[in-house]
C-alpha cells in the first residue's frame, strides 16, 4: 500500500484517484482470494468423492459367481462392474465377489494393490475318486493359492462359451498368487488336452490317482449313493454275470485303464509339467504329498504337516486352516464313504485285468504306485 501511494505521489495524482487506484487493488485482491479457495474446495471434494466410491465398491455385500452368462461370454448381470484388461485379465472394481467385503481386500486396495480374475496356471484334472477334493482343499490353505470353489467343467461342457466367461469362474488373485481350477472328468475327456493347451501351453496338471480297484468301487458307491436300484458292482464289472470278462464299456472300470487316457495329455504336454499325486499318500501323509505339490508350484512349503490331523471318527486327516491349529474342518460327508463288501474273487480278477495297464502308466509317469 505504502508502494502504491508512493507511486501515486511521485505521480501526481489526485486523492479520488488514490481512492480509485485503492478500491481497484483491493478488489481484485478479494476476487482472487474468492477464486483460489473455490478452486481448492472443488479440488477436495471431487478426491472426497473417490474415496467413498473406493470404500463403496469394497463393502458392497457380493453376489453369487454363478449370475447368468451369455454365450458370447458377456455377463448379462447389470451390478457387476469389473473391468477387462488389455492382457485378458479382468480387475477388481466392486461388488461381483464375496472377496469384495474382505477386510483383506481392502487393505489390498489401500496398499494400491489391484486384484484381478486370471485364467488358472494350474489344473486339477483327475482322476475322480482318487482325492482329488482332498487336494484342492489341502493346496488353497496357502495363501499364494486360489481356486474356484466348485467344478467349473469349462474344458468338456463349457468350452463354446468362451475363455472369456471361463475366466469369470474364476477368484481374484493379486500378483504372485496362483489361480487354480479342478474339474476331475477333464482327465479323461477326449478333447481336453487340446483345449488346455490352447489356452496356455505352460498349464501345470495335477493328478490324484489310486489303485484303480478301490477307485472303481468309490465310483460306483457314489452313483449307488444316488441311485437306490443300482445292481450290484459284480454284475455292473463283468459281461454275462461271469467274472470272465471285464466289462470295460462300465464307467468305473473304464476310468481306471489311466495310461490309455496319459498317453492323449503326453501329445500336448511334457511330463516335466505334469504332476502324479498318490491318492493312497494323500490319505497316510497328506503334508508329504502336499510338500511336493508345492514344490511343483514354486511355492514356499507353508502348508506342513502341523495343518493336519488324523480324525479318528472320520477315518481320513482332516485340517486345521492355519498353523495356529484353529478351525478344524473335515472333508464332507461325500467324501470318505463306507464301501459295500465285494465279492474277493471280483476284485482279484479286476486286479488282473488292470495289471497290464498299471505297468504302462507306471512306465509313463516313471512312477511304480505299486497297486496289488
Ligand atoms: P471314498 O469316499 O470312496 O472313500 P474325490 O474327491 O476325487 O471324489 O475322491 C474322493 C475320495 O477321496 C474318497 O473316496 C476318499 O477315499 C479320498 N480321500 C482322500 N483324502 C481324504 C480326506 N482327507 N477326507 C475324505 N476323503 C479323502
Amino acid at each position: 500500500m505504502l508502494g502504491i501511494s508512493i507511486w501515486c505521489t511521485n505521480l501526481n495524482l489526485s486523492s479520488r484517484s488514490l481512492a480509485i487506484v485503492l478500491i481497484v487493488t483491493l478488489a481484485l485482491v478479494y476476487f482472487s482470494y474468492s477464486f483460489n479457495a473455490c478452486l481448492l474446495a472443488s479440488i477436495s471434494r471431487t478426491l472426497q468423492q473417490s474415496n467413498l466410491r473406493n470404500l463403496l465398491s469394497l463393502t458392497t455385500p457380493p453376489q453369487s459367481q454363478d449370475k447368468t452368462i451369455a454365450l458370447n461370454g458377456s455377463s448379462t448381470s447389470s451390478s457387476s462392474s469389473s473391468t477387462t484388461n488389455r492382457d485378458g485379465s479382468e480387475s477388481f472394481f466392486s461388488n461381483s465377489t464375496s472377496d469384495g467385503a474382505s477386510p483383506k481386500y481392502q487393505l489390498l486396495r489401500q496398499q494400491g494393490l489391484r486384484p484381478l480374475r486370471n485364467l488358472p496356471s494350474t489344473l486339477i484334472i483327475g482322476v475322480k475318486k482318487s482325492g482329488t477334493r482332498a487336494l484342492l482343499e489341502f493346496i488353497r490353505l496357502h495363501p499364494d493359492v486360489r481356486a474356484a470353489g466348485s467344478e467349473v467343467h469349462f474344458f468338456d461342457r463349457h468350452y463354446q462359451r468362451g475363455l472369456r466367461w471361463y475366466r469369470h469362474h474364476m477368484p481374484y488373485t493379486i500378483e504372485g498368487q496362483i489361480t487354480m481350477e479342478k474339474t476331475p472328468s477333464y482327465f479323461v475327456t477326449k478333447e481336453v488336452p487340446q483345449r488346455v493347451h490352447h489356452m496356455n501351453v505352460s498349464t501345470k496338471l495335477l493328478i490324484v490317482v489310486r489303485d484303480p480297484v478301490t477307485r472303481a468301487i468309490s465310483d460306483y458307491t457314489q452313483a449307488a449313493s444316488k441311485k437306490a436300484d443300482m445292481k450290484r458292482f459284480e454284475q455292473l464289472a463283468f459281461v454275462n454275470g461271469s467274472y470272465s470278462v471285464v466289462d470295460t464299456n462300465w464307467g468305473p472300470v473304464k476310468i481306471g485303464v489311466y495310461a490309455r487316457y496319459l498317453e492323449r495329455w503326453l501329445l500336448y504336454f511334457p511330463l516335466s509339467q505334469l504332476l502324479f499325486i498318490s491318492g493312497e499318500r494323500l490319505i497316510m501323509d497328506p503334508a508329504y504329498e502336499i510338500g511336493r505339490v508345492q514344490d511343483f508350484l514354486g511355492l514356499k512349503r507353508v502348508v506342513t504337516e502341523k495343518h493336519f490331523y488324523f480324525n479318528a471318527t472320520k477315518g481320513f486327516p482332516c485340517l486345521f486352516k492355519s498353523e495356529a491349529r484353529s478351525t478344524p474342518h473335515c472333508l464332507g460327508k461325500t467324501k470318505g464313504r463306507n464301501h459295500p463288501h465285494i465279492d474277493p474273487n471280483a476284485i482279484e480278477r479286476l486286479r488282473e485285468f488292470y495289471r497290464p495297464f498299471n505297468n504302462k502308466f507306471y512306465q509313463l509317469t516313471g512312477i511304480n504306485f505299486a497297486w496289488p
